[in-house]
This record gives C-alpha cells, structure tokens and sequence, in this order.
C-alpha cells in the first residue's frame, strides 16, 4: 500500500525567525556571507567558496554571458544554460572566462591599411573603443601601433584613409613585455594615466592588453569571484544526455562548476553521468545535480553518485507546472529541511559536507533568508534574476510598464532548441512542464542583490550570527497562523501612497 508521510509539505512563507542574543561584534559589516560549494571532509576546506550565497539558474532567460560576469563579480556564479547546442554554450563560457583575466587576449585588432570605416565597424562590433593595430590584424600579430575613438572624428574625418594615418604608432606607445607582473602593469597604467598597456613577446609581437578599466573594477567588486589565473569562476548546467560530448567542451572552455539541470535527479541516468564525469576529470571539476526533495534522493546522489552539492526543490519554480503535470513535488521548506537533516546526519556518520542548494520557489527576500536559516548553503533562483538587466532576454512595454520575458525550460519555448540538433525532437509527444510569461525589470543585479543581502546580514545580526554556519546552528523558526501573516503587514492604516478613495 502506498505510503503517506505524517508531515505537512510546507513552504518558507509559513515560518519566522526567533530572534537570539545580539552582541556587540554583531554588525553587518563584521558579516561573512561565504558558502561552501563543493564536498569536503572536516576539518578541509571546500575547493571552492562562493563570496555570496547566491547562484543563476541555468535557464535561457536567465543566465547567459552578461549574467555570469556580473553575478561571478558580485561574489556568486551563474549556470550558463544548457537548452542550446554545445558550442554556442561553450562560447558562452569561454567568454565569462576571458572577461577579467588582468592581461586579456585582444579579441578586436586591424591592419595598418584598414580603413577608418572598417575600424568603426570592429569597434562597432565589439564594443571596444581601443584598437591594436597589428601587422596582419591578428591578435599575436607584430605590434604597430594602437588606435582609439579619441584619434579620429566619425563624421569629419574620411573614413575613406587608411588606419596607419590616424594611430599612435609604436614608438610612441606606453608597453609592457611579457613577464611584467599584473601590479607592475597596473603600475604603468597609473604613472602615465593611460587606458590600457599592450603587452608585446620579445619579438615584438602582441601578446595581450592590461586595461584600467578592471583593475577599477576589480576595486569596486571586492568579493569577486576568481578562479587560481584571476579569471572570473564559470558554472554551466549540463544534462545526462549529451555529456560525453558536452562535458569535454565545457571543460575545454574552461567551466568550474557543472550541474546537472533536471526536475527530478534521482535517477540513474545522473549516477552514470556524474560517475562518467568524475573519473575523467577527478576533482578538477565541481559537479553538482538534483533536484532531489528526500533524504532518500539526498543519500543516492551522495553515495551512488558522488555529487559535489545537492539541488532540491520539485515543482516550486515560478514557471513550474511540474506538480500540476505530473504530481511530483513538495512543500520546499519540507523538503529542505528533511534533506538538510540527512546531510548532517550524513556528516556525522562519514566526517563529509554536503553543500545543498535551495533551488526554486523564491518570492522575496525573505523567503531566501528563511531558506538559509533552514540549512540551505546557497539558493539558486530563475525568476529573480530574470527580472534583471543582465538577463538575455529584450525589454518590452506593456501598458506603460517595462517588462522582460521569462519561461520555465520545460516549456515548449525552451525545448524548441531541440529541433535542430536532434530531427527526432520535434515529432516526439511531449507535454509542457513550465509555462511562458513576463516578469517587471527591476534593475541591475548588483542593485537587487545588494539590497537582499543587506537584509541577509541584518537578519543574521538578529540572530546573534556572523557566518552562515553560525545562523543555521542559532536559528529557531516557528510556524506561522494566517491571522499571524496578516498581523505582520501593514494593516488599519491610510498608507502615504495609497489614493484617499471613498471607501479608505
Ligand atoms: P524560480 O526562481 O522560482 O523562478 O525557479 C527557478 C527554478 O525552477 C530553476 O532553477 C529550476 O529548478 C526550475 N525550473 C526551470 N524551468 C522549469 C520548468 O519549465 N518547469 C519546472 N521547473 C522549472
């Protein structure tokens, strides 16, 4: 006979925290928000700690190049979506990697005998207002000169002439030479106020550029996340499909992090692949999966598959029709803490620490502070992120208001990449797990995130904590009543916004 479970699935919105002892030191700038990612034994230490407890989902609307740039440099990671072929997804993550790495290969170069127009087209193309200008235009060709916006006017000059005419030519450009160190570089750049420093190969030709630009912002983003070469940490979804020929090009990349990308990741398809990818790659590579909403689920991936960190959540997602399509699913508070429970459970038996990541169902800020104090080492989120300017979909007016698309990658929507690596995709019956709609721009994601996770470490304060691991040992949640929700919003007042209808 089937088994029914005494307890109630419940979610995060029906549970508060208790407050503890305060003490002096508990100020939110004496906070650590760092989370482990990946397992380790007591007493060592996880091979890699996010800055921020916080992780993109991998979904098409939400976490493409921009995102993982501007979520690695905020301190957390982005899992560049998987629902695409392998190599427009590499590409991806080939480009997070080569984003900040203090000397950066030139990506736009010319010839000397370009044309202004052909230049404005390549700064047009890539963005870049300073130029190389190498021998045969390649990025490791013989160093001539460089050229910036600032050496010719678009609509006076002749575009028509060549680029030598225009550029600072060799002799005359500030240049390092390869084995300069990073902080020599930056030192360059400072004492004669310069944009950016070519680096050239005792030969004369170019190695690669230093720019200011990311030594400010390195400044400006101290928690930023960097792997061993200074180069901005990359995470990729991946799934139990492709893996043989996607893993490989991740890695070649330069990928991280991986994570299988499933609704329910109990199976054995993702205790092959992960075994598959962890004798190839050993602990070079952070593997992570789920989703899982037991500890029966949590164990199977622990042991059998030898996962890295553990998703949970099923059917909680704000696109999610999961529970509604197939009748999987639980409360994610339920499902959090009975996974939660089992990790520790699992230390103490094994002397290892499974990181868990809360994934899914994130309303508010409130309900990830809940989701942390319930034992959760990081959260990932769609919705949240999608909302934001660095995800990869357009803005688009509706009614005055500006909004982004965001669908669910169980979606017709997402799945329609299929057609066109696999023929068989298209005819094959399949029923939608995640449905297509719009969420509000809310703004930037160092804006949004900034002011969740000064609640975070305000909240952490109440509770007497200055690191995750004390917040979860101190927290003591309670349940709430629906009268007690309504007690804790605004209530019996005129609110300075609200309109003075006849009715207030
Ligand atoms: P959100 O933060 O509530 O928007 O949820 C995002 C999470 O929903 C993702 O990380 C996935 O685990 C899950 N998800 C993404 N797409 C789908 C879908 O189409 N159906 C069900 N769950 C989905």
């Amino acid at each position: 006979m089937a088994k029914i479970l005494d307890d109630l699935s419940r979610t995060f919105s029906e549970y508060l925290l208790i407050p503890r002892l305060t003490r002096k030191e508990h100020l939110p700038r004496n906070v650590s928000l760092a989370a482990p990612i990946a397992r380790f034994k007591a007493g060592e230490a996880s091979r890699l700690t996010l800055n921020i407890p916080v992780v993109s989902a991998s979904m098409q609307a939400v976490s493409g190049t921009d995102m993982g740039v501007a979520l690695a440099r905020q301190g957390g990671m982005a899992f560049v979506f998987c629902s695409q072929t392998i190599e427009a997804q590499a590409a991806m993550i080939a480009k997070i990697k080569a984003h900040k790495a203090g000397f950066v290969r030139s990506d736009s170069n010319v010839k000397p005998t370009a044309t202004l127009r052909e230049l404005l087209d390549v700064m047009k193309k890539t963005g870049h207002s300073t130029v190389p200008v190498t021998e045969d235009g390649s990025s490791n060709g013989r160093f001539m000169g460089i050229i910036t916006d600032k050496d010719f006017w678009e609509f006076e000059d002749d575009l028509s002439s060549q680029v030598k005419g225009y550029m600072t030519p060799k002799e005359k450009v500030i240049h390092g030479t390869v084995g300069i160190t990073l902080k020599e570089a930056n030192h360059q750049l400072y004492k004669h106020k310069k944009e950016a420093l070519p680096i050239l190969e005792a030969d004369g030709r170019l190695n690669s550029l230093v720019f200011k630009k990311d030594y400010v912002d390195h400044i400006n983003n101290p928690l930023e996340l960097l792997d061993p070469r200074k180069r901005l940490v990359a995470a990729a979804g991946i799934n139990t499909h492709d893996y043989k020929e996607r893993l490989p090009a991740l890695v070649e990349a330069g990928v991280d992090v991986v994570s299988f990308d499933s609704s329910d990741g109990f199976s054995e398809f993702q205790k092959e692949a992960s075994l598959w990818a962890r004798e190839r790659y050993a602990d070079k590579l952070i593997i992570g999966g789920g989703n899982v909403v037991s500890a029966e689920g949590f164990r199977y991936l622990v042991e059998e598959a030898q996962l890295d960190f553990v998703k949970v959540g099923i059917g909680g997602g704000s696109i999610c029709i999961t529970r509604e399509q197939k009748g999987i699913g639980r409360g994610q508070a339920s499902a959090l803490m009975e996974v939660v429970e089992e990790r520790n459970r699992y230390f103490r038996e094994k002397g290892v620490y499974i990181p868990i990541c809360s994934d899914g169902g994130l309303a508010n800020d409130t309900q990830i502070i809940i989701a942390m104090a319930m034992g959760a080492d990081f959260v990932m989120m769609g919705r949240y992120f999608a909302m934001t300017n660095e995800s990869p979909t357009p803005k688009v007016s509706i009614k005055g208001r500006i909004y982004k698309p965001y669908w669910g990658e169980g979606s017709n929507r997402a799945r329609n990449w299929e057609r066109y690596v696999d023929e068989k995709g298209s005819s094959r019956l399949h029923f939608e797990e995640g449905v297509d709609g719009y969420v509000p721009v809310v703004g930037s994601v160092n804006e949004v995130l900034a002011m969740t996770l000064e609640k975070m470490r305000a909240t952490m304060c109440n509770l007497g904590s200055k690191t995750l691991a004390e917040f979860t040992q101190n927290a003591v949640l309670t349940l709430v009543s629906e009268q007690s929700i309504e007690e804790g919003g605004t209530s019996n007042i005129i609110k300075v916004d609200s309109k003075f209808d006849d009715d207030t």
